[in-house]
């Protein structure tokens, strides 16, 4: 098992990544100084996983809410639920939430612990390559709002996050490839030796071998550790983690919440984010090339699906977090390894990317 830590000072918090950490019960018993805990997790894990991880509670009062699969049900509707159930139960303010699933349930649970009674416990046991190297770290929870994703939420971080990798043996290959548009980002904003590893190793990545997968999940979390340490409330840095996210996030809203996965809304936004980039002349012809070749190895879809116009985007793209004002900011490419903070860009080029990638 790797150990990692994000240096939050009081609120730093270890990353155990390793292999069958779900038959350790003693390492998640440790981090839960509670009689009451409650298990959050959807109908596709908690057949899976839940069991495992209930025997770390044996004698406790432990409780569970099971919500159905999907995107289209990280709502406030869900996060109700949950606080249904910890209404119910009369779990006080030192009860534990623990999110056992992929990012959805990841965002929800937490955004969950973040409101009841203004703040109880969580752990993260992410169950997807795609919450294991990202949103399991740093405290960014959520709800979508049919107008916007992620519009309702909180910085909260959990106390620790426990990655089994053995747990992905189960996850289906098209999620696996969605996980990896998230590694692929870290090469891209800040580590180009990653980038060059990612090209040598896409293969063995998506034959789930053991060993590539447990660097790429090391390093996408040392990686994601390191940013959030220094810029936890995204005054800065943190903000280079979005890259082709703005793109990505108006595809997802724009075709209703779970048509495009989220990370292969990534992959096609950080393919129009480098094309744009390339047309400011930030980014080389070379570099534009390497990176939706890289992407396209890993199974992922690299222009948006046809129903959305330059317009549609614009309109979805209008409600961001990095936006001021009314303003619209991106994330831009220098090169493989170099992002710039969010900026603002004229129209026309940015018209040209939307054309160029969807229906004109
Ligand atoms: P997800 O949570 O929907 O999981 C993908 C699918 O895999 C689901 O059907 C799920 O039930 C299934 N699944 C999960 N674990 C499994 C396993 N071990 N075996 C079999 N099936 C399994 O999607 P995701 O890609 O994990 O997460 C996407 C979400 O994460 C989005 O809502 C996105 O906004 C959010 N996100 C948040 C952050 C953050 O910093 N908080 C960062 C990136 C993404
Ligand atoms: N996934 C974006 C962030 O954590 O900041």
């Amino acid at each position: 098992m790797k150990t990692l830590t994000v240096e939050l000072g009081e609120r730093r918090y270890p990353i155990y990544i390793g292999h069958n950490l779900l038959d350790q019960p003693e390492l998640l018993a440790r981090h839960v100084d509670s009689r009451q805990v409650l298990i959050v997790s959807n109908e596709t894990v908690a057949p899976l996983y839940l069991d495992r991880v209930a025997q770390a509670f044996a004698g406790r009062q432990l409780a569970q809410v099971i919500l159905p699969d999907g995107e289209a049900y990280k709502t406030m509707d869900s996060a109700m639920h949950v606080f249904d159930e910890l209404l119910r139960l009369k779990f006080s303010r030192g009860a534990h939430l623990i999110a056992l699933g992929g990012g959805v349930i990841g965002d929800l649970a937490g955004f969950a612990a973040a409101s009841y009674q203004r703040g109880v416990p969580f752990i993260q046991i992410p169950t997807t390559l795609l919450a294991q190297v990202d949103s399991s770290v740093g405290g960014k929870t959520a709800v979508n709002h049919p107008r916007g994703k992620n519009m309702i939420g909180a910085f909260y971080q959990p106390k620790c996050v426990i990655a089994d990798m053995a747990t992905l043996a189960t996850l289906a290959d098209r999620e696996l490839s969605a996980g990896l548009a998230e590694v692929i980002k870290y090469g891209l904003i800040r580590d180009p030796e990653f980038f060059d590893w990612l090209e040598a190793h896409i293969e063995s990545l998506l034959g789930r071998d053991p060993e590539a997968l447990a660097h790429a999940v090391e390093r996408s979390c040392r990686n994601k550790a390191e940013v959030v340490a220094a810029d936890e409330r995204e005054t800065g840095e943190r903000a280079t983690l979005n890259l082709g996210h703005t793109f990505g996030h108006a595809v997802e809203t724009g075709l209703g919440y779970g048509e495009v996965l989220h990370g292969e809304a990534v992959a096609i936004g950080t393919c129009q984010a480098a094309d744009l980039s390339r047309r400011l002349g930030r980014l080389s012809d070379g570099d534009v090339g390497r990176i939706v070749t890289l992407f396209q190895r890993a199974r992922l879809p690299v222009k948006p699906p046809p129903e959305l116009d330059a317009d549609a985007f614009l309109e979805h793209m209008a409600v961001d977090k990095k936006n001021v004002e009314g303003h619209l900011r991106l994330i831009l490419l220098e090169r493989i390894g170099r992002a710039t903070l969010p900026m603002p860009v004229a129209t026309e080029p940015l018209r040209q990317t939307l054309r160029e990638y969807g229906r004109n």
